[in-house]
This record gives structure tokens, sequence and C-alpha cells, in this order.
């Protein structure tokens, strides 16, 4: 039975905008000071944030209580603009000029000098992207001026959201501002195809049908959809990153011969073999660092990489989670 206390409170407690053009001005400058805003796209509400603030982005991960970082689909508002931040060949470019603007999500080969958050792809070295058909998510970007990562603007666990007043069920005050424009078209997720192996591949079915894919590729796509939208395990993505070094978790200080990643206020000096995710002891700014700091040390050339003890809540969940993973014995 509805709560009717809360369910009366709710407008108040909310903040759900039409989207009307002040509010997607507002939008773009919240997203630019590295604030998250609710938006809608043709598929499901986004949860969207600077893709090149990776500060931004792990507030994402917070409000969505992920214990995990999976990686993001990064929102460009045409082609030319999605092929600044990843690699298309000559099958990625069919499909975008086949489907964009519009409900597919294309993974693909990240460029080298990509100004995208390494969060944003969870360390891969691949990068979902897509150029969406609604012309307030188009707005939005314009607004912005950036590149916007935006998973399911829903709680981690819960259906994704196809309305403003699901998003507000669902993230509540969480979010500065959710923009509204009513339900969605497809109320369903973009479908994810991989041009970045060997062979393309199906990682999500979603709004826009295999055999309209397959029919411009005139191939069978590969289907990697195990798990669907889970977490996915290492190895499960063939091109995970995970470092050669070996990971000592839980270290207060390095071994001879090792390099620290260190957290929080710390005597070990910084340079090539320590890096310190936040002297503050600010998880945000940890998880934004976390996947360049372990390329970084894994660079340095040490066998181990000692790591400081990380504090398992709030987004301390899932940046221990990517270590533990990391730490794990692996097959070669
Ligand atoms: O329709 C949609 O795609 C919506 C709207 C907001 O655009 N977004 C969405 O995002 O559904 P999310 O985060 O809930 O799902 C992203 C999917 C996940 O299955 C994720 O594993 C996959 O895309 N993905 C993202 N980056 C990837 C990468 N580099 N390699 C493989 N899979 C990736
Ligand atoms: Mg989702």
């Amino acid at each position: 039975m509805p709560n009717p206390v809360e369910s009366k409170h709710r407008p108040d407690m909310t903040a759900i905008r039409s989207a009307e053009a002040d509010a997607i001005a507002e939008a773009g400058a919240l997203l630019r000071a590295g604030g998250l805003v609710a938006m809608p796209t043709e598929t499901v509400y986004g949860l969207a944030a600077d893709a090149t603030n990776g500060e931004a982005v792990a507030r994402i991960f917070e409000v969505k209580g992920r214990p995990r970082f999976n990686p993001l689909i990064v929102h460009a508002p045409d082609v030319a603009t999605a092929a600044l931040y990843g690699e298309f060949d000559d099958q990625a470019a069919a499909l975008a000029k086949a489907f964009w603007p519009g409900p597919l999500t294309l993974v693909v080969p990240r460029r080298a000098n990509s100004p995208i958050a390494d969060l944003v792809s969870a360390g891969l070295d691949t990068l979902a992207v897509r150029v969406p058909d609604h012309s307030v998510t188009q707005a939005v970007l314009r607004a912005a001026g950036r590149p916007l990562a935006a998973p399911s603007a829903n709680r981690s666990g819960h259906v994704s959201a196809t309305s403003a007043e699901h998003v507000a069920a669902d993230l509540g005050t969480r979010v500065p501002m959710i923009l509204d424009a009513g339900p969605t078209r497809h109320g369903l997720e973009s479908t994810v195809v991989s041009i970045a192996d060997d062979f393309p591949a199906l990682l999500r079915p979603g709004a826009i049908s295999t055999e309209a894919i397959e029919a411009v590729l005139q191939l069978k796509l590969l289907r990697r959809t195990e798990g669907g939208d889970a977490p996915q395990s290492p190895g499960q993505i063939h091109s995970h990153y995970a470092p050669r070094a070996a990971l000592r978790l839980n270290a207060i200080v390095p071994e001879k011969g090792e390099a620290f990643l260190a957290f929080g206020p710390s005597e070990i000096a910084i340079g090539a073999t320590t890096i310190n995710l936040s002297e503050r002891g600010d998880l945000v700014e940890a998880a934004a660092k976390l996947f360049s700091a372990l390329r970084a040390l894994d660079a340095s050339g040490a066998a181990c990489v000692a790591v400081a003890p990380i504090p398992d809540h709030g987004l301390g969940e899932a940046i221990n989670d990517r270590l533990k993973r990391a730490a794990a014995p692996r097959r070669r």
C-alpha cells in the first residue's frame, strides 16, 4: 500500500524538471561543473555525467549503489564526435551509418589519446559509444558540450527507469536534477554490439533487432550475451584489463622492490612506484584514479604492487571488488 505521507512529500523531495530550454541550459551547466543529471533518451532514462571527468563518473557509481565498476556507455551528439573517442573500422562505420542516431551501442577500441576518463570503461581498452535519437538528449549533449557517460538511471539491481517518476522513485534526492520528457519511446535499452575483437559480437540484445544488424554486416554475430547486464567476471570480457604485476592487498607499507598504491595520509614518497589514490581519503577521488594508477604502477616494472587498505563502504566496495579480482590468481 502506498504511504500517503511519503507520496505527498515526494514532489518536494525530488528534482523533476520539465525538459524546457531553461532546465536544459541548467543541466548543461551542472554537467560541466561535474554534477549528475538524469535525462531521457529514446531507450530508457540515463544518469549522466561528463565522461571526461573521472570524479563525476565515480559519483554515478556512488549514486546507483553499484558494488562494481561496470563499463559505461558514452553518449555523443554525432558520429564525427564519437570517432574522436573510439576507432571505427569499416564494420563499425557501416553500423553507425545505418543506425545512428538510434538505440545501438558500439564497443570499439578506445583511441590512445581519448579524453574519456578511464573509469568510464572500467580500465578496458575498448569504449562503448552511441549517438542517441532523442531531441532532449541531443539538447543536453550540446548544452553540456561534453561527451556524457550514462548508465540506466536506476538503483543497482533494479529494472531500468523509463519515466522521470521511476527515476525519482529509485534515486530520489540523490540526483540534483531529473529532466522529464515523459515515458521513453522504446522502453528497452540499446543493443550492444562489439566491433573490438576479431569478429563482431552481440553483447546485449536491445531495441534494435539482431537481424537488422546482421543484415547490414551481412554476417551472423557471435553471441556473447552470457550474464546479460550482470557484472562481468574477470576474463569474461576478452580484453579485460588485468595488471601483469601481482597485487598484495591490505599492505600497510610496501616491501623492498614492491610498487605501492597508497590511500589516505601516507609518509611514503610519491614517485614512479608510489601513487596515492587520495591523500585526503576521499573514495570518489580514489575511484576516479584507480584504473590509471594500476596501469602506471604496472608499467613501472615492479613484480608486485602492494595496495593499502581501502575502507569498504560507499565506493570503497567497488574499488575493493576490482582490486580483489585483479589480485586473484589467473590463467595466462
Ligand atoms: O539504452 C541504453 O543503452 C541506456 C541509455 C541510458 O543509453 N544505457 C544503459 O547503460 O543501458 P548501462 O550502463 O545500464 O548498460 C551498459 C551496457 C552494459 O551491459 C555494459 O556491460 C556494456 O554496456 N558495456 C559498456 N562498455 C563496455 C565495454 N567497453 N565492453 C563491453 N561491454 C560494455
Ligand atoms: Mg542498466
